[in-house]
């Protein structure tokens, strides 16, 4: 496609184009094991234990050290992303014993769609830099697993594409705000076209983080990756004008889709958010790559509860990377999250087979911890089954 290099590049920065078509490594095997039918996934996986910090490591060698520290760092001195997961572990979970409860009900729904686990996956861009069939191998595996996916408006496979490779499941789009109104404002519309249940409008990206390692690198996109959301060939939002509360309004009338508002770190601006129409909040730093440093996802997602719920739903992302952390999440008001870099090393050793033993895996340890807990729904975790550490949060 020809975009000139300077349009295309996301950040200041160079990667290998060898690194376009990436790996795309067996699937994993799976271990059986004793779960319940139907508690996990579609009820048909048989998740191993999976080890994320040996599937990154192995997704590290797989992409190369440009494209791995792509996906992998965060801005300025990366405070945020560091303590995103020690935030999670800054809880403690209080089980509850003798309440009979066996079978766990991970189903719920999400703005009314039915899923068969609370743990999504999180949008994210340029997955043809992570295997050769990118965001359809991520919406495979995801459908696999019966879990929601949003798909990124900076996506290298064309919204109705996608569509098209998971038509039964569950999705969303994120839309970020392009140089050209009407190119965004006919973004919104395909989507509700193509059949997304829901617009989530990225608010935390009114310029791009400075992402040092990116820097370090040279990283910058492939002159040759296809960017179809993005006709107008430009970088999302960085040089246009920002967006305001009334963008939430106007795209859920331009979309016909109810609007998450993804970013929120505020009790204050989730309650202008919902006071604006958004039907749902969604608690993300980013992944520790815009502002920094940040308050945790972990400690922000409380005070967001207690503004936007029950009048709208509540996610939260970054860090999760353990079905504990879906527990305190849960019972800290969430009613979902959402993976992000987990969902990439599984997509970058497996296709879709790696994405759904990511979020298969971590539904499994989601099973595990609430039995352990006494707990039998995701749709109804106690606030009191989590207590501050000692000495944390802080
Ligand atoms: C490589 C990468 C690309 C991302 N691209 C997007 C994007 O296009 N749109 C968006 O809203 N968020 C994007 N995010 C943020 C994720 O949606 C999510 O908030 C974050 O990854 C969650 O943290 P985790 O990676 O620790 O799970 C991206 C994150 C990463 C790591």
């Amino acid at each position: 496609m020809a975009h000139s290099q300077d349009r295309r590049t996301p950040d200041p920065v160079h990667v290998a184009s060898s690194a376009l078509g990436g790996p795309g490594a067996p699937a994993q095997r799976r271990r059986g094991d004793d779960l319940p039918d139907g508690v996990v996934g579609n009820g048909t996986a048989r998740p191993e234990l999976i080890d994320l910090d040996a599937l990154e490591e192995r997704a590290r060698e797989l992409l190369g050290p440009e494209v791995a520290d792509y996906y992998a760092g965060g801005a300025e001195g990366e405070v945020t992303l560091r303590e995103a997961t020690p935030a999670w572990r800054s809880w403690r979970l209080r089980p509850r014993v003798l309440t009979g409860a066996s079978d766990v009900r991970l189903r719920t729904t999400l703005l009314g769609a039915e899923v068969a686990t609370p743990i999504g996956v999180a949008p994210w861009a340029y997955q043809a830099l992570a295997h050769p069939d990118g965001e359809r191998a991520t919406a495979r595996g995801a459908a696999a697993a019966g879990a929601l996916m949003t798909v990124s408006t900076s996506a290298t496979t064309s919204l109705a594409d996608v569509a098209a490779a998971r038509p039964a499941g569950p999705r969303w789009f994120q839309l970020y705000r392009l140089h050209s109104p009407a190119h965004t404002d006919d973004l919104a519309r395909r989507a509700g076209d193509a059949g997304y249940r829901a617009l989530v409008l990225t608010v935390d990206l009114p310029v791009f983080g400075r992402r040092l390692r990116e820097a370090a690198h040279g990283f910058a996109l492939p002159a040759d990756l296809p960017l179809p959301n993005r006709p107008d060939g430009t970088v999302p939002a960085a040089d246009s004008p920002v967006w305001t509360l009334a963008d939430v309004e106007r795209f859920g009338r331009v979309s016909g889709l109810p609007v998450v508002v993804k970013g929120v770190l505020r009790g204050d601006d989730a309650a202008r958010c919902v006071e604006a129409g958004a039907a749902a909040v969604w608690v993300s730093a980013h992944g520790g790559r815009q502002a920094d440093p940040v308050v945790a996802t972990a400690h922000a997602l409380p005070e967001v509860v207690e503004a936007a719920c029950p009048t709208a739903e509540v996610y939260v992302d970054g860090g999760i990377r353990a079905g504990s952390d879906v527990v305190c999440a849960l019972a800290l008001g969430a009613r979902a999250v959402f993976v992000g870099r987990p969902a990439i090393w599984g997509l970058t050793t497996g296709g879709a087979d790696g994405v759904r033993a990511v979020l298969d895996g971590l539904s499994a340890q989601l099973v595990t911890t609430m039995t352990l807990c006494g707990l039998d729904d995701v749709a109804s975790v106690p606030g009191n089954t989590v207590v501050p550490a000692v000495g944390g949060p802080r």
